[in-house]
């Protein structure tokens, strides 16, 4: 190939990337439905007070304020017609529709009207066409289809019905809602046969006991596992079938904070995380627990002070010997990755911290969750407990407080010393601009959202970047799955679970039930329900299962007890709704297995120890992280179980590229992430 040929060959491979980022890009802009979600991308709630002219009740997207401006812009459409005037009426107030978050999509033309239903449904009127053959001849003013003042009737603006209905209206398919004039509602469309899954077949491939796991931003067969004590390791994920186990090899960390984390029952190294670009710019984060006492850099601001009329001195029962004498730090390393070494073939790291991203001292010994996490925005989202002993200083709904709360960060815009100082942060990184503390000034800028126990196990659904669940930890009786949104506040310590909880001690102060709109959770299970055994019930929030390897799981989410002894798998019906069956699922270990699991005896259980975490890889596999090893979902078949959808080659899996630079497909995706993430911003569109 001649150089110049080759320039058109790079050029033409740049467009192909393009176009393939672009059509990325508009399935992921699509209406694709996507929870019951408001345009602000919060959670519908019941309003305090029903709407007096929107119709409607129970969930909704409106409270009373939006109400009383939609009927004031539906006065001001001064429509004398009264068919038309009805239906205008019920476009308007579609805004407060549960789904709003799918009706109104990002379009040039009329962007404050939802989709209108067009004719795809057989012998169904569309409620485009109505609209147009109501509405066509009728003078409206300050028309909502109309971006100008001057043309106010529709057939001003189109010239024909089908004209109108290719801009405004949109299909009724599988995948996207539309407004047909009533509350936007779902049909059941999967098989329910399907959605019974029998049980969830397992086969160890360690013994190590690791409490995190993220896979390579690479694409690769490679994920990082660390343990409480503070070590990662980089491992090679086994091939199914292959007979292996993990390729991790103890003696040789990937990185070794050991020196710095202060390990105990509920202290160590919490999480890991590597930045969405780490393949290019070797950026990783840990949230771990540090001792002031014996680590100089470890002292932060205590949670308990002043701002939050909490007094270090007076704290009370379960205090360390110091007040705030543990912290929570989530700290920046790096893989050193130069042109001349790639991530990709870096097996170590240097112990160095590049930077602090935050450093919080603990009131308590308990509840200091920990886990960090990118979002499909690319934001760091730190999930952060109540600090324990029943919150006595209901720090989980004081909005001063970063305790109880999920957190979001921007570490990609790092401020100066001084701005860190004037902007009083906790550490070194910066707030997103759509953070919830712009619409509610009480808010602590960094909150994202609030009201949460102990939020151990959080994870963002693969497929539905709306889905973002944890596990939330409860206290004397119920342990909750959230689906985690905006501002949401999840009501602990007003309510454990729907009932209200009668806190043992409260210096603090109470939040009372009638200020508060909590958002319950949406799977869960009581402490009477479980196996308790081993101590007291402790949910461990897990994953959307997207694999291929057991088809009868697929679009679960797979949640367990930490005392391992109960598994649940929560089915959504009908699909996007947000509304869950949850089961217990029985769970097996493979008999051929690569490292034999020990077992519960006198059963065929397997006996898999404390459930710390669970893992997922780049083929969307499965894992658990337990005491007793790493386990992985392998096809139900090799436990005797029966999937009617298995295949034989199902579960073999597409064996992940091993490749350490990654594949061709792997690359493209790190380009239109980066692409991606640069276009929403540049649109200002957040999931
Ligand atoms: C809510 O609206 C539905 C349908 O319009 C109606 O049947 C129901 O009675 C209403 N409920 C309340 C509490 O107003
Ligand atoms: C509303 O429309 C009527 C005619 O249908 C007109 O007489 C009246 O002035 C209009 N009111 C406003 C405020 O534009
Ligand atoms: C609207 O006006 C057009 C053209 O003047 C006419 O053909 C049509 O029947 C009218 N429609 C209604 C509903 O009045
Ligand atoms: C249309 O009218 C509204 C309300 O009076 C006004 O705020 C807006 O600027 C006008 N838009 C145009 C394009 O004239
Ligand atoms: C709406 O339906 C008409 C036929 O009734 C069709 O021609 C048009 O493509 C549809 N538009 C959309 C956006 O679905
Ligand atoms: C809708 O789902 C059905 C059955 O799953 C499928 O056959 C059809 O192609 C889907 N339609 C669209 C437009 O995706
Ligand atoms: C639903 O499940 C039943 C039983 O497994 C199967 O026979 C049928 O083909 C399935 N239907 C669809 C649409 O997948
Ligand atoms: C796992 O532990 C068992 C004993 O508990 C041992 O026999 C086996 O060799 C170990 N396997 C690996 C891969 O370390
Ligand atoms: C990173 O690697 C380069 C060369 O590969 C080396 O010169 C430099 O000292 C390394 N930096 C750290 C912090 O390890
Ligand atoms: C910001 O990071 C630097 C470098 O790690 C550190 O010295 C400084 O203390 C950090 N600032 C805060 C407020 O944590
Ligand atoms: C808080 O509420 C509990 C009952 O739930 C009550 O016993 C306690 O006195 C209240 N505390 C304060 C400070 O009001
Ligand atoms: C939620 O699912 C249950 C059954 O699993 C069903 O009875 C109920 O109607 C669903 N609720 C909604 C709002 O769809």
């Amino acid at each position: 190939m001649s150089h110049n040929h080759l320039i058109l060959f790079n050029i033409m491979m740049m467009n192909a990337n393009i176009f393939l980022c672009i059509t990325l890009f508009l399935l992921i802009i699509n209406p694709a439905l996507s929870l019951p979600l408001c345009t602000n991308s919060k959670a519908p709630l019941t309003p305090k007070t029903p709407l007096l002219f929107c119709n409607y009740n129970g969930s909704s997207c409106c409270d009373s304020t939006d109400d009383s401006n939609i009927k004031k812009q539906f006065d001001s459409l001064n429509i004398s017609q009264p068919a038309c005037a009805s239906l205008l009426k019920s476009i308007l107030c579609s805004r407060c529709d549960p789904f709003s978050a799918d009706l109104f999509t990002t379009r040039p033309v009329a962007p404050h009207v939802p989709v209108l239903c067009n004719s795809s449904v057989s012998n169904d009127n569309s409620f485009c066409e109505k609209v147009w053959d109501t509405c066509q001849n009728v003078s409206i003013k300050y028309s909502p289809f109309s971006s100008s003042n001057s043309s106010n009737k529709l057939s001003d603006i189109w010239p024909s019905g089908s004209e109108f209905c290719n801009v405004i209206g949109g299909p009724r398919v599988n995948d996207s809602v539309c407004f047909d004039g009533e509350k936007v509602s779902l049909t059941i469309t999967t098989n329910s046969t399907k959605s019974v899954p029998t049980g969830m077949c397992l086969e160890k491939i360690a013994n190590g006991s690791y409490l995190d796991m993220v896979t390579h931003t690479d694409g690769s067969n490679r994920a990082f596992f660390s343990n409480q004590k503070g070590q990662i390791w980089l491992a090679t994920i086994p091939e199914f079938g292959s007979g292996r186990g993990l390729d991790l090899d103890e003696s040789n960390p990937f990185l070794d904070l050991t020196d710095e984390v202060h390990f105990d029952t509920q202290f160590g190294l919490m999480s890991i995380a590597l930045h969405p670009n780490f393949a290019q710019n070797g950026r990783f984060f840990a949230s771990f627990n540090c001792d002031k006492t014996q680590t100089p850099s470890c002292a932060g601001r205590c949670a308990c002070n002043s701002d939050v009329n909490c007094d270090p001195s007076k704290l009370g029962s379960d205090t360390p010997a110091q007040p705030c004498q543990y912290q929570s730090v989530v700290a920046e390393y790096s893989a050193n990755v130069t042109s001349s070494s790639r991530a990709s073939v870096i097996t170590k790291a240097s112990p160095v911290e590049v930077r602090r991203i935050f450093t919080m001292g603990l009131p308590f010994t308990s509840h200091h969750a920990g886990q960090i996490l990118f979002g499909p925005d690319g934001y760091l989202y730190f999930m952060m407990g109540d600090g324990g002993a029943g919150d006595p200083y209901n720090f989980a709904q004081n909005k001063k407080s970063l305790l109880g709360k999920i957190m979001r960060f921007d570490v990609d815009n790092i401020p100066s010393e001084s701005e860190v100082t004037s902007l009083g942060l906790w550490g070194n990184y910066s707030i997103p601009s759509d953070n919830p503390y712009t619409e509610d000034n009480d808010l602590l800028p960094e909150i994202w959202a609030l009201g949460l126990q102990n939020p151990w196990r959080c994870s963002f659904d693969s497929e539905r970047p709306s889905y973002f669940m944890c596990g939330d930890v409860g206290q004397n009786e119920y342990e909750e799955v959230n689906t985690i949104t905006k501002n949401g506040n999840y009501g602990w310590r007003v309510y454990e679970g729907t009932t209200v909880y009668t806190p043992e001690r409260t210096p603090g102060g109470n939040t009372s039930a009638s200020s508060i709109n909590p958002i319950f959770s949406v799977m869960g299970y009581k402490h009477s329900d479980v196996n308790k055994n081993e101590g007291s019930a402790s949910i461990t929030g897990g994953f959307f299962y997207r694999s291929i390897t057991d088809p009868c799981l697929q679009g679960s989410y797979l949640f367990g007890d930490l005392y391992a002894h109960n598994m649940w798998a929560g089915v959504e019906t009908p699909v996007n709704s947000g509304n869950f069956t949850t089961s217990g699922i029985t769970f097996g270990c493979a008999k051929d297995s690569p490292v034999p699991c020990d077992l519960v005896p006198g059963s065929e259980i397997p006996a898999l120890g404390y459930l710390f975490s669970f893992g997922q890889d780049n083929n969307k596999d499965v894992y658990l992280l337990t005491s007793s090893g790493v386990y992985r979902v392998v096809p139900p078949s090799r436990c005797g179980y029966t999937c009617a959808y298995e295949t034989r080659t199902a579960g073999s899996g597409t064996p992940a590229p091993t490749s350490p630079s990654g594949s061709g497909a792997n690359a493209l995706k790190d380009s239109c992430t980066s692409l991606l993430l640069l276009l929403l911003l540049f649109i200002g569109l957040s999931f």
